[in-house]
């Protein structure tokens, strides 16, 4: 049998066509293009966001665009940000540092501090001194004289005097194991506390005896910062009541902490002349606490000034 031609029965026409010439460029060229486009991406991620965001943005009307973030973790930036603030102990609203010897504070202002009573006859004499001339001071009181005139406490308060912790023994801090150390201030702030009904909010170290863990020590677990003084005219001495008041009012700088004792009858003798010249000098007296909330940050170091330019002109 021949072919069938011309009206036999339809057959299936299978045609294989060759693929149409390609339009992109050569596979050389493509491998070529891909290896530049790959090196594009790797160089555009090297690229700070700010730089290739600024470069993208249209002009004016910005577009936000929202990039993922170059490394994971890096999300915000973290140079350039301030530390963050400590933890503030307990009862403080204002930054307070474990201990103070003075405050910074361009105020004319002095805290004056009466430590070792209360005294049954010189506390009561001072504390009319300083309702006479509308002065607050702060008492550092200690836990064995507290329980022979509670009731001074509850007039200091009364009159808006502030107390502070200074132990119930007068016992040196810097010898006692971190348990007797808490163990005896927390006896002095409960006997303050059920005299007057008020918390002392800072504490004074019998002799200044401290060492610098205790400090921080006191102040995680109670609160309590370690107040010092920057003027002690050694009255304890008996130098007489003007050499006393001579001290102190020589003595005193804006932002002072001025160390006295009320136990010491010449003591609180000096005392009308010191309050009369300060308060003519424009000292204002505040209490401990308060001096604390004055407390001005350290300011920032002066950048370095750069060194003029010397032009050498040959003459
Ligand atoms: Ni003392």
């Amino acid at each position: 049998m021949g072919h069938p031609t011309g009206s036999g029965p339809a057959t299936l026409r299978l045609e294989i066509r060759p693929a149409p010439p390609e339009t992109g460029p050569r596979p050389e060229m493509r491998s070529l293009l891909c290896c530049l486009s790959a090196a594009f991406a790797l160089v555009s991620c090297q690229v700070p966001s700010s730089v290739s965001r600024r470069a993208a943005s249209p002009l004016p009307g910005e577009i936000k665009v929202s990039l993922p973030p170059l490394v994971a973790g890096l999300e915000a930036p973290t140079w350039g940000q301030a530390p963050p603030p400590a933890p503030q102990p307990e009862g403080w609203t204002v930054p307070v540092r474990d201990t103070y010897t003075q405050v910074r504070t361009s105020r004319k202002v002095v805290a004056i501090t009466f430590d070792d009573g209360p005294h049954g006859e010189n506390t009561p004499r001072l504390l009319d001194m300083l309702k006479a001339r509308n002065i607050k001071a702060t008492f550092y009181v200690v836990g064995n004289m507290v329980k022979y005139n509670p009731h001074l406490l509850a007039r200091m308060i009364a009159e808006g005097h502030e107390i502070g912790n200074h132990t119930v023994k007068h016992n040196m801090l810097d010898r006692m194991s971190d348990e007797a150390l808490l163990a005896e201030l927390r006896a002095a702030h409960d006997q303050i506390v059920e005299a007057c009904g008020v918390a002392p909010r800072t504490m004074r170290p019998p002799g200044g005896a401290i060492k610098k863990d205790q400090k921080a020590l006191m102040l995680r677990e109670l609160g309590y910062p370690t107040i010092m003084w920057s003027v002690d005219p050694l009255d304890w001495k008996r130098p007489g009541p003007s050499v006393v008041a001579s001290r102190l009012i020589n003595g005193a700088a804006p932002g002072g902490i001025l160390l006295v004792h009320d136990l010491h009858k010449p003591t609180v003798d000096a005392m009308p002349e010191t309050f009369d010249r300060l308060l003519a000098m424009g000292y204002e007296f505040v209490t401990v606490t308060e001096l604390i909330a004055l407390d001005e940050p350290e300011p920032e170091p002066e950048p370095k000034k750069e060194e003029a330019e010397t032009v050498d002109d040959g003459q």
